[in-house]
């Protein structure tokens, strides 16, 4: 009887082990499953924006027809549908000044295009001295130093606007009313909270009756907030989301 007994429990336990092992298992595939189908959309969404990217880059180098191809573009540098909006806004509307906040690429393409329309210069705010040096080269490899200007504006605390650290304005020269296009991309949002709210009321007096800003990055949620709280600083200025991978907010002031 005894025996029984021993073998009863036995073979419970062995049948509840194996169970617990299998619902471990299912449970295990089951989470899986999860994951692989978020993997599955995540893949699908970048091979959209890959061929997007991919053919915004063409119309780009058809555009801009460079001497030297252009350094590596996305992740720390601008997407080429930002860069090919911001091209194509040159060569239509030509402004005679355009200021940057942040350097790189983005200066190179708007250089490029003042120097296809014959007229223009770029000021680019570049916190970093290094990044502002790489940009130099980058410029000079391309025989756009006439074009572009990159300043060093290393970031320091506005006292206007406490808790805002922003580009140094020390060594901009004298551009009051004479800015025609503002492309923003910078600095990063490691500055501070909000780090790019500060390019609408410090650059202000330099805009013109016309001027253009382009603000990149705009689907994140910082850059939402800073167009929100812009557009509710001063009721003539209007917005319109441009569907670039990383967003791009174009703004303007109603005449
Ligand atoms: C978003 S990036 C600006 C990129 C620029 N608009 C372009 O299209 O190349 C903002 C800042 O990051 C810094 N930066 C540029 N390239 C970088 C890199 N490869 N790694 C880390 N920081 C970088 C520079 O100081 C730059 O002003």
């Amino acid at each position: 009887m005894l025996w029984f007994i021993v073998l009863n429990i036995g073979v419970t336990v062995l049948v509840l082990t194996i169970a617990g092992l299998i619902f471990h298992k299912v449970r295990k595939i089951h989470l899986a499953s999860y994951d692989l189908v978020d993997k599955i959309s995540e893949i699908h969404r970048e091979s959209k924006w890959l061929y997007a990217q991919m053919q915004a880059f063409h119309s780009l180098d058809r555009l801009l027809q460079l001497p030297a191809p252009l350094p590596t573009l996305r992740g720390w540098a601008a997407s080429p549908d930002f860069l090919l909006e911001i091209a194509k806004y040159v060569l239509e509307a030509k402004p005679e000044t355009a200021l940057e906040c942040s350097s790189g690429c983005s200066t190179v393409v708007l250089a490029r295009s003042m120097q296809l329309n014959g007229e223009g210069h770029v000021y680019g705010l570049e916190h970093d001295s290094t990044y502002a040096a790489i940009t130099r080269r980058e410029l000079e490899r391309q025989g756009l130093m006439e074009w572009a200007t990159i300043i060093d504006a290393p970031l320091v605390e506005m006292k206007d606007l406490p808790g805002h650290r922003w580009y140094s304005l020390e060594s901009l020269p004298h551009l009051d009313n004479l800015v025609d296009m503002v492309v923003i991309d910078g600095p990063p949002m490691t500055a501070c909270n909000l780090a790019r709210y500060p390019a609408f009321p410090m650059l202000k007096h330099t805009f013109s009756d016309c001027c253009r800003i382009f603000l990149d990055d705009a689907s994140r949620s910082d850059e939402k907030e800073i167009v929100a709280r812009w557009l509710k600083s001063d009721s003539k200025w209007m917005a319109r989301l441009i569907n670039c991978e990383k967003g791009c907010a174009m703004l303007w002031k109603a005449q």
